[in-house]
């Protein structure tokens, strides 16, 4: 097999934002697959702010990447040769294939997908890991109720609005929390969201006041740190907490900043609960059977940031720290129609 394969190494373990030079970019030959295994040419890489976390030693929900090990990433790719026999030549897989261009792989974890059913890009958002992580954490932790009030940070993001648009779907008044006036009016005029709040030019805690009259029933938490806080001051009694991610405590080089005005949660006889999206993978395929037949009707929409090289993953990686991604940020690394040719 003549094909060079380039990919992304962890080099370094970062602190702070990731740098260039926790990187190592390299080329190599691509090898055939051995028997059970299968080579896929990759297409596009989904971008993750959880890929900070699998940087970090220390114990997680999974081990981290090792020094010298490709960068882990969720990927969408196009089979280029196979001897497992659940996978055909041509047939697009999605699953853990990392920051590279090509990936041998057991196939362990890989889900097929239909190009006919869905844009390749809704696979890695809406129908694929954060859309999941959007349905379970809003309907199974959070149990919105028609009438109630939820709040979602990171609003404009690829979890964040889809988290927004099921609360609406489900009957609630939905409130996002999002930087800057063009993501603001996107969750809006654009999702059908309610109301937006602008914290970078609002102060969190008065807008949610003004924009939550009835309290908060629902906090679905992206972000955590100060606005976290803030709307722990918002919340009603029995409300409930999804703690889904906290980006703004990501490159903290000092401790990661935690709630102090957590005793509301006793006062109004709350609830904040961690989720990981994989204790879900068996129910996968019913989230994605419902959200599809709400795009198919016009009542979800999926907005994906595409961005071209796989080169530029380094900056591209930082766009979710700098919030320059609005939906599902997401690195093309091969044309969708060239995918299945060996060059
Ligand atoms: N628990 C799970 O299983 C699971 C699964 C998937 C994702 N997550 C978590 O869900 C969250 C959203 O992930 P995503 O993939 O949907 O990312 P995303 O929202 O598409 O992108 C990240 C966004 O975070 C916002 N942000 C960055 N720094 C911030 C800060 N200091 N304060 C407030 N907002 C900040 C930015 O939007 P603004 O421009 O609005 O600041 C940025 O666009 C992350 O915390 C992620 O770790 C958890």
């Amino acid at each position: 097999m003549n094909i060079l394969n380039h990919k992304f190494e962890l080099a370094a373990r970062p602190v702070g934002l990731p740098k260039r030079s926790d990187w190592a970019f390299k080329e190599e030959p691509v090898r055939e697959p051995a028997d059970g295994e299968l080579l896929a040419k990759i297409i596009y890489i989904s971008l993750d702010p959880a890929m900070r976390g699998w940087m970090r030693a220390g114990k997680s929900y999974v081990p981290p990447v090792g020094i010298g090990e490709v960068m882990r990433a969720l990927a969408l790719g196009r089979v280029a040769a196979s001897k497992n026999p659940q996978f055909a030549v041509g047939d697009y897989v999605y699953g853990l294939l990392g920051v590279q261009e090509y990936a041998i792989s057991n196939g362990a974890g890989h889900t097929k997908v239909d190009p006919s059913a869905a844009p390749l890009p809704v696979y890695l958002g809406t129908l694929g890991m954060p859309g999941m992580t959007a349905y379970f954490g809003l309907l199974d932790i959070g149990q919105p109720k028609p009438g109630e009030t939820v709040v979602v940070s990171g609003a404009a993001g690829a979890v964040g609005t889809v988290v927004g648009q099921i609360a609406k779907i489900k009957g609630c008044r939905v409130v996002g929390i999002a930087g800057g006036a063009e993501k603001c009016r996107f969750i809006t005029q654009d999702l059908g969201f309610d109301a937006a709040i602008d914290y970078k030019a609002e102060d969190v805690t008065v807008a949610l006041h003004t924009q939550c009259p009835k309290g908060v029933d629902v906090y679905f938490d992206n972000v955590g740190g100060e606005i976290l806080d803030a709307v722990l001051t918002q919340i009603n009694r029995g409300a409930r907490i999804i703690i889904c991610g906290a980006i703004s405590q990501y490159n903290n080089t000092t401790a990661i900043k935690g709630p102090s005005n957590y005793l509301s949660l006793l006062v109004n006889r709350a609830t904040m609960r961690g989720m990981v999206v994989f204790d879900y993978a068996n129910r996968y395929g019913e989230a994605a059977r419902e959200m599809a037949g709400w795009l198919a009707a016009g009542k979800l929409k999926s907005r994906e940031d595409i961005v071209e090289g796989l080169e530029t993953f380094p900056d591209t990686l930082l766009m979710l720290f700098k919030g320059e991604n609005t939906g599902k940020l997401i690195l093309q690394v091969a044309k969708a129609e060239q995918s299945a040719s060996s060059s």
